[in-house]
């Protein structure tokens, strides 16, 4: 397909975005909408969910998605997935719950693969789908006391790349975000939790923990996250499917 001048509208689209009601996810959310998708904005927290969805003329889903059991025998008819719901723990190895650890992969791996399971059939019927994984830069590199969020976001791009090979041949692409430190509730949470882990004030933590590898000495915006998310889904990136698009400030050139 040539690309032209509407090859951005969503018109006639629909699209689901998980943890759709805050942080990078709400971004997503308006973005698509903005851009003429019928959004479903699931998210554990159905008020925010059902504010947003009115914002946005889109429907809310309430949902936790750490219940996997319950998406066994879900289906989906959705032309964009958003996968974006995610948590962080920070913690040493030796001292991680065992519970959250198996949590954080329910909701990071195990979720994302049972919404592709219930997403693709109709996208194959269709002949069209576009699956976007809100990875990380810690899909590609480690930092340590984020074990369980590391590990799950490694397998989310194995998950991702898996997908973009089952899917090419049905019109489906998948592909993955990885976003360095992002202006979100996440982040103002591990910024408090990482000055107690290392004993250091906050102030310090944003820019010798957080921002030590950045080149570019800021967060990302959700709103910059989400235009990545805008274009992988349009007509312009028709081609683009199985990769991994890093937004990190220059971190992981190193
Ligand atoms: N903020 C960052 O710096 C950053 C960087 C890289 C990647 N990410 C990734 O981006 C995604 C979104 O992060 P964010 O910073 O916007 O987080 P956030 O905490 O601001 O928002 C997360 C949303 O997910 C929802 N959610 C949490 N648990 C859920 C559950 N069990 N079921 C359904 N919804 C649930 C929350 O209610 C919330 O609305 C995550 O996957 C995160 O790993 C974030």
């Amino acid at each position: 397909m040539t690309a032209h001048s509407d090859s951005a509208d969503l018109s006639g689209r629909s699209a689901l975005v998980t943890g759709g009601a805050a942080g990078i996810g709400a971004a997503c959310a308006r973005e698509l909408a903005a851009r003429g998708a019928a959004v479903t904005v699931a998210d554990i927290d159905g008020d925010a969910a059902a504010a947003l969805a009115r914002e946005i003329g889109g429907a809310a889903w309430a949902v936790d998605l750490m219940d996997v059991a319950a998406l066994e025998d879900l289906r989906l008819e959705t032309d964009i997935l958003v996968n974006n719901a995610g948590i962080q723990t920070v913690s040493s190895i030796e001292d991680f719950v065992p519970a959250r650890f198996h949590d954080m992969l329910m909701l990071m791996v195990e979720a994302p693969f049972l919404l592709v399971r219930a997403a693709l059939p109709s996208m194959y019927a269709n002949e069209f789908g576009r699956i976007v994984n809100i990875s990380s830069v810690h899909g590609i590199r480690a930092s340590a006391y984020k074990s369980a969020y590391v590990t799950a976001k490694h397998a989310l791009e194995g998950l991702s790349k898996a997908t973009a090979l089952e899917g090419g041949p049905h019109g489906v692409t998948s592909n993955c975000i990885n976003p360095g430190y992002v202006r979100t509730a996440l982040v103002d949470k591990q910024i408090a939790d990482q000055a107690a882990a290392h004993g250091i004030a906050e102030q310090e933590v944003v820019e010798k923990v957080l921002l030590t590898e950045s080149v570019i000495k800021r967060l990302i915006e959700p709103g910059e996250v989400a235009s990545l998310v805008g274009w992988l889904v349009s007509a312009y990136a028709g081609m683009v499917t199985g990769s991994s698009y890093v937004m990190d400030g220059g971190w992981s050139a190193r």
